[in-house]
């Protein structure tokens, strides 16, 4: 067989076909699995070697070659159906083109981004940490020791033998990862998402959301602490709200605040605030001199503030959300009011 006539046919075969049917046969006849081109290839083993390579080659140029002219014959047909469309009585050709459907961001999505521009301007870098974390990162440098009752609250899911490695049970880690490769002054957040081992509830779910803040510099204080924190509300609720602090504990500051805000949603109690007219949003306190000595940086020096805030909450307060378990089940009829 010539591969030159055998594509002179096919050509004149391509141009004379009819409809977009015939052409898918004359297609197979000639590049299918039991085509023309495969049985060339089929003869390969029984030519000579030094013969093997230039058939080969003229078998893939022939493919190549019908390949492109069905393409362009297919383009053509499609061409036709179109001009016929546009001619026929009932084209309207001042209708919108049908939409596409369109996906959306989930909620935390949108609210990290927002909350990532707010921080962005105020001089914060966005830092990423991995979510299975070092058990040193995860307690060890963050103050919480082996024996530390802080780890009952915070169980999580150890992920190797010797219990090394876990998920990450907030993002604080972070913090230990930024201090080790940073000089202060810096300020960072790192928003991401977090595991712990919890039995479910509509309050409760084994994977969260929260950003960590962490600020570093010369003489920081509560007072610094709170602006930062009054702007950041002030960035989330569109307004000023008051705040008031309650001591907290965490073993990773000293000392250690629950800041909660006025509800933004009520001025004498609601269910969001379950009658108290205060909502809490956002643990926080000065760094532990122990933490930035585990962060390679020296405490009688420098000083700062963290703070963790929980994403999943604020999106469930921001729109209402009863369970926060719909944040992460994907179900569409949630989604789509996004
Ligand atoms: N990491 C703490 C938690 O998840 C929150 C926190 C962050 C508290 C930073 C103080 C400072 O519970």
């Amino acid at each position: 067989m010539d591969p030159e006539q055998t594509l002179q046919e096919a050509h004149e075969r391509i141009l004379a076909c009819k409809d977009a049917n015939a052409l898918k046969d004359i297609e197979r006849e000639y590049v299918g699995k039991k085509g023309v081109v495969a049985s060339m290839l089929a003869t390969i083993p029984s030519l000579a070697p030094e013969q093997r390579k230039a058939h080969g080659q003229k078998a893939n140029a022939l493919k190549q070659a019908i390949t492109k002219a069905v393409a362009e014959r297919q383009a053509e047909f499609e061409t036709a159906k179109l001009d016929q469309a546009r001619r026929a009585d009932d084209f309207d050709p001042t209708l919108p083109p049908p939409r596409a459907r369109r996906g959306s961001l989930h909620p935390i999505t949108q609210v990290t981004r927002e909350l990532e521009d707010l921080f962005v301007s105020m001089g914060y870098e966005v830092l990423d940490g991995p979510e299975v974390e070092l058990d040193h990162y995860n307690f060890e440098a963050l103050n919480i020791t082996k024996d530390h009752p802080a780890r009952d609250s915070q169980d999580t899911f150890y992920c190797d033998e010797e219990g090394h490695l876990v998920l990450r049970t907030h993002t604080s880690p972070v913090q230990i990862r930024a201090m080790e490769k940073r000089k202060p002054p810096f300020r960072v957040i790192a928003p991401g998402r977090v595991f712990r081992q919890e039995t479910t509830d509509a309050s409760h779910d084994h994977t969260f959301y929260q950003m960590e803040g962490l600020v570093v510099g010369d003489n920081i204080s509560v007072a610094h602490l709170i602006g930062a924190m009054k702007t950041l509300l002030r960035g989330i609720f569109g307004r000023d709200l008051d705040v008031r602090l309650r001591p907290g504990h965490f073993p990773f500051v000293e000392p250690g605040f629950e800041l909660d805000a006025r509800c933004p949603f009520c001025d004498d109690g609601c269910s969001v605030c379950k009658k108290t007219t205060w909502i809490e949003l956002l643990p926080c306190g000065l760094i532990h001199p122990n933490v930035l000595r585990a962060g390679g940086i020296d405490p009688e020096r420098w000083s700062g503030f963290a703070f963790g805030l929980g994403l999943s909450r604020l999106v469930m307060l921001r729109h209402n959300i009863d369970d926060v378990r719909h944040l992460l089940d994907g179900d569409l009829r949630f989604l789509e009011q996004f």
